[in-house]
């Protein structure tokens, strides 16, 4: 059975979403970067070791990159999920886990990588955001996409409402991409990703809609 840890910051919704999903691996640890994230109280409660690495006892970024990939290989990870996993990664971090790292990001990239998705996406005017699940090379927030949802963007959102309605389908998607991960289903080739087994869909969804 392979096993997986996930990377959190703070809440970690994500992480509950992915645990609560019976996926077919073995949860070893959940890790966070903050001793204060919610989520680790809720990896617990839930039976996953739960291990907190402050980076702010850290001299510099490579030493704490060399700290979390040491717990890592403890639990001799086969894939890293950063669900909320709020700090840049070094290149090595990056380039040692190619391949198995992957991360759930709140926008349809490459629109919007960075931080305050939902604003900006309100500002920017768009009638679609959404999420994506990437695997994480050194470009921020910009490696090959797996998967994305998209909801539409409705006349009265404000951040919240439309955060809520992005992180509703985080919940489902970020748990189906590790699945297919899991069980083997995912293939680089190039920059693009294939699923085996996937089934082409048409249709398309028009926002706003009326008649
Ligand atoms: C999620 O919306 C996730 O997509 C985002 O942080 C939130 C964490 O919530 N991640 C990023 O912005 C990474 N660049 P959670 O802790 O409840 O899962």
């Amino acid at each position: 059975m392979k096993r997986y840890v996930i990377l959190i910051s703070g809440r970690g919704s994500n992480m509950e979403a992915l645990l609560d999903a019976a996926l077919p691996g073995l949860c070893a640890a959940v890790i966070s970067n903050r001793p204060d994230a919610a989520g680790l109280a809720a990896a617990a409660s839930r039976g996953v070791g739960a291990v907190a690495i402050d980076h702010r006892g850290f001299a510099s970024r490579e030493a704490f990159d060399a700290a979390l990939a040491a717990e890592i290989e403890r639990h001799a990870a086969d894939l890293v999920l950063l669900a909320g996993f709020m700090r840049g990664l070094t290149d090595s971090f990056v380039h040692r886990y190619a391949g198995r790292l992957m991360n759930i990001h709140p926008s349809l990239l490459p629109a919007f990588p960075g931080i305050r998705t939902h604003a900006r996406a309100l500002e920017a005017g768009v009638r679609l955001h959404g999420c994506s699940v990437h695997f994480v090379t050194p470009a921020l927030d910009g490696g090959p996409i797996v998967a994305q949802a998209a909801v539409p963007v409705l006349a009265g959102d404000d951040e919240a409402s439309l955060g809520r309605r992005v992180l509703d389908e985080e919940h489902r998607l970020f748990p189906r991409v590790a699945r297919w991960f899991l069980e083997e289903r995912l293939h680089l080739v190039g920059a693009r990703v294939q699923l085996a087994g996937e089934t082409a869909v048409g249709g398309a969804l028009h926002v706003p809609h009326a008649l």
